[in-house]
């Protein structure tokens, strides 16, 4: 299959949306909780949490234009703070229906039946259910040019899991913690690691890690 930039371009826009949204990789799978000034709670599923930085310790997300209402990004606004909480095998079908457009009003860890749970103090809600929780709190956005989507970044304050899925590194096994990933914005996979490797190095033998 040979697809040029023009015959992608001339796809009907569902066909488009599948192959772009699944071409780029294998991708994250994680549930945004939000919270808005009055204390309305919010979830909803992102596919786009990346690795941003480790010191200081930064994820991003991207966020889809503006030009209908986002919640997760409102509740941002007014609170500084949301949680990423991984996706359990268990969770989703629930994990998924939050990206449907519920009203502000709605909560979708009520609508969805995925327990919230806040932590020390923590203003956002985590999900009671995920192997592993992040606190964030808001640090900057940039505003994509060329589709005005939004790269949102937060500073980590907190992380949660059970200590059994650490390795002695520092390594978080998600396999261990059955976190799932997703591919394109409907399909859900289990994780399989294949190996681990020692640092590489021009000129040394490349080993895996015991
Ligand atoms: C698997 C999946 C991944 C998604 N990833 C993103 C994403 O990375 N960024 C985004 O803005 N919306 C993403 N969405 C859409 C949001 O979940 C959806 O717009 C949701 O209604 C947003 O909720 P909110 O308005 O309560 O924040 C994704 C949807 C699905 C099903």
């Amino acid at each position: 299959m040979h697809l040029s930039h023009n015959s992608v371009k001339e796809l009907p826009s569902r066909k488009r949306a599948q192959l772009i949204n699944s071409i780029g990789g294998l991708k994250s799978a994680n549930l945004i909780g939000s919270i808005s000034k009055s204390g309305q709670t919010n979830l909803a599923i992102f596919n786009s949490v990346m690795h941003i930085g480790s010191h200081p310790a930064l994820l991003g997300f991207i966020l889809r234009p503006t030009t209908v209402e986002r919640h997760t990004y409102e509740n941002i606004f007014e609170t500084n703070v949301f949680t990423i909480n991984h996706i359990h095998p268990k969770m989703i079908a629930q994990a998924h229906q939050t990206s449907a457009k519920y009203e502000k009003s709605i909560s979708e860890f009520e609508v969805v039946n995925l327990e919230k749970e806040f932590l020390d103090d923590f203003k956002a809600p985590f999900v009671k259910t995920s192997p592993i929780k992040i606190a964030c709190e808001y640090q900057n956005e940039y505003k994509i040019q060329e589709n005005a989507c939004r790269l949102i970044i937060g500073k980590i304050t907190d992380i949660y899991f059970d200590e059994g899925i650490q390795n002695l590194d520092g390594f978080v096994d998600l396999t261990k913690s059955e976190s799932v990933g997703c591919i394109g914005t409907d399909a859900y996979f289990k994780a399989t690691i294949l190996n681990r490797f020692e640092y590489a190095e021009v000129g040394k033998e490349l080993n895996s890690k015991s």
